[in-house]
Parts: structure tokens; sequence; C-alpha cells
């Protein structure tokens, strides 16, 4: 019991026979350069932030936390057990491009942040744009001074 191997959540523990096909769109995968250099293609609009919400509650703040400060209720900082949550408002991550918030939701492993899980196979398209989007909002809403801190 105790040496066995154990399968993580989400992850794959049988690769794909050679030759599989993926049968919802192959994606390349991105570097930080590739990353940057991807333009958003949503508009802010309240639509988009909206929904961008509606994601961010579904996938994002059982860690990040409802106002982005990585105090989610599984993360360590709020005394949960996930370790290494990160702030999604400080002003590093605010400097960010959108291309490199897009790419750390399609897959953290490949952008080196390896503790996060993937969520590129859970949110697909521009889902992931109005992710990108309210993730801004929370950015600025950090920011005003009327705003949660
Ligand atoms: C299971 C916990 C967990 C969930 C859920 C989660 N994250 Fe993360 N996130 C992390 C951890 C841990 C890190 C730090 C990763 C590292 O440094 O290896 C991180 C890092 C990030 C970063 C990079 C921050 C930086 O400083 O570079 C972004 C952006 C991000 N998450 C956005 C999201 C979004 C958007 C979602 C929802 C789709 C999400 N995360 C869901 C745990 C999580």
């Amino acid at each position: 019991m105790r040496h066995q191997r154990s399968i993580k959540p989400y992850a794959r523990p049988i690769a794909p026979v050679p030759g599989t096909v993926p049968v919802t769109g192959a994606e390349p995968l991105m570097s930080l350069q590739s990353a940057d250099r991807l333009a958003n293609p949503r508009t802010r609009t309240s639509e988009s932030i909206n929904h961008g919400r509606f994601l961010y509650e579904t996938f994002c703040l059982v860690c990040h936390g409802a106002a982005g400060r990585g105090d989610g209720p599984i993360s360590s900082v709020a005394g949960g057990p996930f370790f290494g949550v990160r702030s999604l408002v400080n002003d590093t991550i605010a400097r960010r491009t959108d291309g490199y918030i897009y790419a750390v939701i399609v897959s953290g492993q490949v952008m080196g942040r390896g503790l996060m899980p993937v969520y590129g196979d859970k949110v697909r398209g521009a889902d992931r744009w109005d992710l990108v989007n309210y993730v801004r909002t929370l950015q600025a809403g950090a920011k005003s001074p009327t705003g949660r801190r």
C-alpha cells in the first residue's frame, strides 16, 4: 500500500497509443516567447468578463481565491493542503502579457509553473481569453483605492 504508484488528479496514467489522433484538435506547445506574442481576440466587454467570472469561480477560485490573492479555500495560504499558490493581483503578474496568463491556463506545466494543474483540457477556445479578461478585472480591482485589498 505504502509503495504503490499513486495517480494524481488529472494525471494521465497511460500514454496514448502511438499514432493516436486528437479528436478535439491538436494544440501546439507554447513557450514563453510564443505565448507573449499571442493577441487576445476577446474584447473586455461585460459579457466576456461575466463569463470569465463564472469560469474563474468554477475552476480557479478554490486555489486563487475570490479576489485572486492566492488564498482560496484549498490553498495553504488559507490553511488548506495546496502549497505554492500564487497571487494573481500583484504587480509582477499584472505586467505579464495576456498571452502568458492564457498559456498558464492551457498548461502551467509547459510554462514552468509546474505546481498548477493543467486546465487546457477543461477550459477551451475563447473561454480561456474570457478568464484572462476576468483576471485583469481582479487586478484592476486590487489596484483601485476603493477596490478589494
Ligand atoms: C489546484 C490549485 C490551483 C488551481 C485550481 C488554479 N491554480 Fe493557478 N496556480 C496554482 C499554483 C500552485 C501556481 C504557482 C505555480 C508554480 O509556480 O509552479 C499557480 C500559478 C498561476 C499563474 C501564474 C502566476 C505567476 O506569478 O506567474 C496564473 C496566471 C494562474 N495560476 C492562473 C490560474 C487560473 C486562471 C486558474 C483557473 C483556470 C487557476 N490558476 C487555477 C494553483 C492553482
